[in-house]
């Protein structure tokens, strides 16, 4: 009893850009945890860090209904990066980070390379613990015409701006929907990005109801997550870790303790998890943690450090 006690005790935090985690479990930025309410009942539920969804400059109303699929192994999702307009955002980020006992990371997004600084800029004053640079929303339109996060260069161009413009440590987002992640991953570590978090949301993709023969979503297509991109998760993970020296968080498909080990095995020194929340509900975050402690107690890991990269 007493030594099951002392298992269950097992250190599993871990750190980011020198900000110290209880646990590697990361609500990830996107369609659950949208209010101060729900990110602080997550946060409660065992989270190590919570990530809003994304700021931007103004209000956007985003897609009207329906704005998420059930797919076999995740969902598809456009909602259009819907948000209130930066004054109520900034206020519910205040509350949030007030009533938040886990580190908070504020995502945001703009239209252009210099928005992203002033927007990097007005949230600092906020003071969250990280801003998370979403380059890789593929439902947006911006001045490059496709997600800056899909080019090296505008990749870097967003993060130098932004590290231009705060003090705050920075993770930079990336899109599984390029060519070779790796040289968009040293883009931005070299201008200056403190952390990755990869990855965003897979595609697009499309499913067409065929009684009414229309597509689903009203943007017809959205950024598939879940299961199904788990495998190319891990491996943008892999690629990624080899290839930089920054920290790495993790994202996609991530529903169980195991998973979370073999995304820590290819790299990650935490792990997102945002569509796992609708299977397991928000429990998740302490059963992963659970999960893994059990895991590193029968397979004789000590440290979760002992996991992170042990793939390579
Ligand atoms: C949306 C944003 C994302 O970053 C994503 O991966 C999928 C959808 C959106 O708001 O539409």
């Amino acid at each position: 009893m007493k030594e099951n006690k002392l298992k269950k005790m097992k250190d599993i935090s871990t750190s980011l850009a020198g900000v110290k985690l209880r646990n590697p479990t990361i609500l990830a930025s996107g369609i659950l945890g949208i209010t101060t309410a729900s990110l602080i009942r997550i946060a409660n539920s065992g989270a190590g860090a919570i990530t809003t969804k994304s700021i931007g400059p103004v209000k956007r109303e985003g897609y009207v209904n329906p704005v998420i699929v059930e797919v076999p192994c995740g969902m598809l999702n456009a909602v259009g990066l819907a948000c209130p307009s930066l004054d109520d955002s900034l206020g519910g980020l205040k509350d949030t980070l007030r009533k938040a006992d886990v580190p908070v990371i504020a995502s945001l997004y703009g239209r252009t390379v210099k928005e992203f600084g002033e927007m990097a800029e007005k949230i600092s004053e906020v003071k969250p613990d990280f801003l998370e640079a979403n380059i890789s929303c593929p439902n947006i339109e911006n001045e490059f015409g496709k997600p800056f996060g899909t080019e090296p260069e505008t990749s870097a161009r967003v993060t130098e701006g932004i590290k231009n413009s705060t003090k705050l440590p920075l993770i930079v987002k990336l899109t599984p929907n390029v060519s070779d992640i790796k040289e968009i991953a040293k883009a931005v570590e070299s201008a200056g990005a403190d952390a990755i978090s990869a990855i965003n949301s897979y595609g697009p993709g499309m499913v067409i109801n065929i009684e009414t023969a229309i597509p689903v979503l009203s943007n017809k297509v959205g950024g598939l997550s879940g299961p199904a991109i788990k495998p190319i998760a891990v491996r943008c993970v892999y690629e990624i870790h080899e290839t930089v020296e920054i920290p790495i968080i993790g994202i996609g498909g991530i529903q169980t303790g195991r998973d979370a080990i073999e995304m820590l095995m290819a790299g990650a020194a935490a792990v997102g998890i945002g569509t796992g929340i609708m299977k397991r509900d928000i429990k998740i975050f302490s059963e992963i943690c659970e999960e893994i402690r059990n895991f590193m107690n029968s397979e004789g890991y000590s440290k979760l450090n002992e996991l992170i990269g042990k793939a390579h």
